[in-house]
């Protein structure tokens, strides 16, 4: 939800903010501008649309001599204030000329600031929340000089001046032409790192934006204001007390965060999955079967005291808290409720001391599940985040947490960070069972040797995704197409309909299969499709009998059948139009494996209809507003 970059050092920053930009383009791409402070002179240049268009402008358009400034700022948006217009497009910059601004989050107090610029003659010029805090930063910096304040201390105490005068989320990266060299930055509930190199740094909205230069980053805390110079890096609080940024490593492969031959990052995400779920699995599993979970800085005492279990997420990572809670009550006898984040806070849910919450993000900075730990924090809940993302907020602000090690994801559809969570959930789930003591001993012991085996499992269902590619290519004009599955399918069901409604824009459904026969039945016309998630028929039988029930009613109705069956089940073959197989795996580990198909069917079929796979429209990858 808008990415910001910034850079000050000695080489042109033209180019390392657009490359920065470039990485952060899946967190919003209604439009990108850039601000450099070139010789005693601010040159901007900002378009609607995405990334492409900016550097059309800047190719195309006059020789400014912006190319040669070495301080800069980017920025590209995720519209929330204001149309995707060129004048909405960020920088926005002071009515002197002489201060650019960049902001990621919302000024919720913004109207009555702009009425008291407006009061002092400032006419605004775009429609943003963001263009007050150029103008009062401007308005700032002259107050500070008058009282002595000098270069980039001036810039940095007159963000936090205005930063203590903003309500709501935001981080603002700001640049002064009079003072090149510096860039200063303020982070309240919107994400903003720090990556330290030598004689140059950088701030983005995440590492991607700078691994290709640095690998050394320092973590910003809430209400803090950063200012970076060649030399240095200061950190303060908003009240000017010097604060030390926690330093990290990344390790993540700067190449990771590129296509690599493949279309589509998300092609390159469906790819990588094997890889991704060996890796979060890596050092976490001994060869007694135990799990080692130690970023989870819960004792066992806590876990031992856990007595109900919430999981909250949004999107993609809400279904896999869907998923984990079949396994998380099956395996710990712990009930368990998975909420969307956003509902969480707003129902007053019964928390206290004894209760886990469970916070997923791939991000690490959606403000739906940043609200609802903080609310599960204020009840005195314990927050365990399950994230991808090292240094930001939500783990952060938890007591605890499980890295999914899926690497940076790209493409707005959330791929391989899905199995990834799948599995630290999984790994949660066994770890609280082997430490509370438990009535499956046998199963659970298993599953640790199960889990060893996906990677393998994965990489066999990648390798035969063929029919699925040509099944896409032939489901491309449909009207809608529906999922059904029971028990861990179900939300298998409703994460391949959620792919493919934002990926292809095609109306889809997810069901329980069961519930279909009071209701959604009637949406069954001649020839739509039904994808059908077949769970195991070893184990749970009787769930694979009910759903192959469940097949029947919807053919009977005059749908095409598409089946996601494990190999050797037989029993389904007469009722699939289609039939897409899959390894043999026990049931609760299954939507590792059916996952998968229906991530690759809904890239094909958005593909086929001509969109942009990685960007698709109206959304952003980190949602950071609620
Ligand atoms: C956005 C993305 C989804 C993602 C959801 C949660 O809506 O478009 O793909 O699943 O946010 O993101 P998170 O980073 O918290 O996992």
């Amino acid at each position: 939800m808008c990415g910001i970059v910034g850079y000050v050092g000695n080489r042109p920053a033209l180019s390392i903010v657009l490359d920065g930009l470039r990485r952060l383009e899946y967190r919003g791409y209604d439009s990108a501008g850039v601000a450099i402070v070139g010789d005693d002179a601010l040159l901007t240049e900002k378009k609607a649309g995405k990334l492409a268009n900016l550097e059309k402008a800047l190719t195309e358009g006059p020789d400014t001599g912006i190319a040669a400034g070495t301080t800069g700022i980017g920025h590209t948006r995720w519209a929330t204030h204001g149309g995707p217009t060129d004048r909405n497009a960020h920088p926005h910059v002071s009515q002197d000329g002489r201060v650019a601004v960049i902001h990621n989050g919302i000024i919720e107090n913004f109207a009555r600031l702009r009425a008291e610029l407006e009061a002092l003659g400032i006419e605004f010029r775009s429609d943003t929340d963001t263009e007050v805090a150029a103008h009062l930063l401007a308005l700032e910096l002259d107050v500070v000089r008058t009282e002595g304040g000098q270069g980039a201390q001036a810039l940095a105490e007159a963000l936090r001046r205005v930063s203590r005068r903003l309500e709501g989320a935001f981080t603002l990266l700001a640049v002064d032409t009079a003072i090149p060299g510096a860039v200063a930055g303020a982070r309240r509930n919107s994400p903003l790192v720090v990556g330290r190199g030598v004689g140059e740094n950088y701030l983005a909205s995440d590492v991607s934006a700078f691994i290709e230069h640095t690998r050394e980053a320092v973590e910003l805390g809430q209400d803090q204001v950063v200012l970076i110079t060649p030399e240095g890096i200061e950190i303060t609080g908003f009240d000017g007390t010097p604060v030390e940024g926690r330093p990290f490593h990344i390790d993540w492969d700067a190449s990771a965060a590129e296509k690599g031959g493949y279309d589509y990052f998300m092609l390159k995400e469906i790819a990588e999955q094997p890889q991704a779920v060996a890796d979060t699995l890596l050092g976490r599993l001994t060869e007694t079967g135990e799990i080692v979970l130690d970023e989870v800085r819960l004792t066992e005492q806590d876990l031992r005291d856990v007595d109900k279990i919430f999981i909250v997420a949004c999107g993609t990572a809400y279904h896999s808290g869907l998923v984990a809670k079949y396994a998380i009550e099956h395996w710990t006898r712990i009930p368990c409720e998975v909420e969307t984040a956003s509902e969480f806070r707003y129902r007053d849910p019964v928390l206290d001391r004894s209760t886990l919450v469970i916070a997923i993000s791939q991000s690490g900075e959606t403000m739906d599940t940043l609200m609802a730990l903080r609310h599960a924090k204020e009840q005195k809940a314990r927050v365990l985040a399950i994230c991808n993302t090292n240094g930001s907020t939500i783990p952060r602000e938890s007591d605890a947490v499980l890295y999914t090690h899926g690497g940076p994801e790209v493409a707005v559809a959330s791929t391989k960070a899905f199995l990834t969570q799948l599995v630290a959930c999984y790994l949660i789930g066994l770890h609280l069972a082997q430490v509370r003591g438990i009535k499956y001993a046998d199963e659970v012991g298993a599953v640790v040797g199960q889990l060893q085996e996906m990677p393998d499992k994965l990489r066999t269902v990648l390798e035969s995704m063929e029919p699925v590619r040509k099944l896409a290519r032939d489901l491309a004009s449909a009207q809608q197409v529906l999922f059904i599955g029971r028990h861990v399918g179900y939300p298998v069901a409703l994460e391949g309909a959620l792919k493919l409604k934002e990926l292809a824009y095609m109306h889809a459904e997810g069901f329980a299969a069961g519930e279909l026969k009071h209701g959604p039945i009637a949406l069954i016309d001649q020839g739509t499709p039904v994808v059908c998630i077949v769970p195991s028929p070893a184990g749970r039988g009787v769930l694979h009998d009910k759903i192959v029930s469940n097949i029947q009613e919807v053919r009977a109705r005059g749908a095409r059948t598409i089946v996601i069956a494990e190999e050797g089940d037989e029993a389904v073959v007469p009722y699939a139009d289609e039939l897409i197989r899959v390894p043999r795996t026990p049931t609760l580990l299954a939507p590792l494996v059916t996952t998968i198909p229906l991530q690759v069917l809904s890239c094909e079929i958005a593909s086929s209809r001509g969109h942009d796979v990685d960007q698709p429209r109206n959304l952003a990858k980190s949602v950071t507003v609620e």
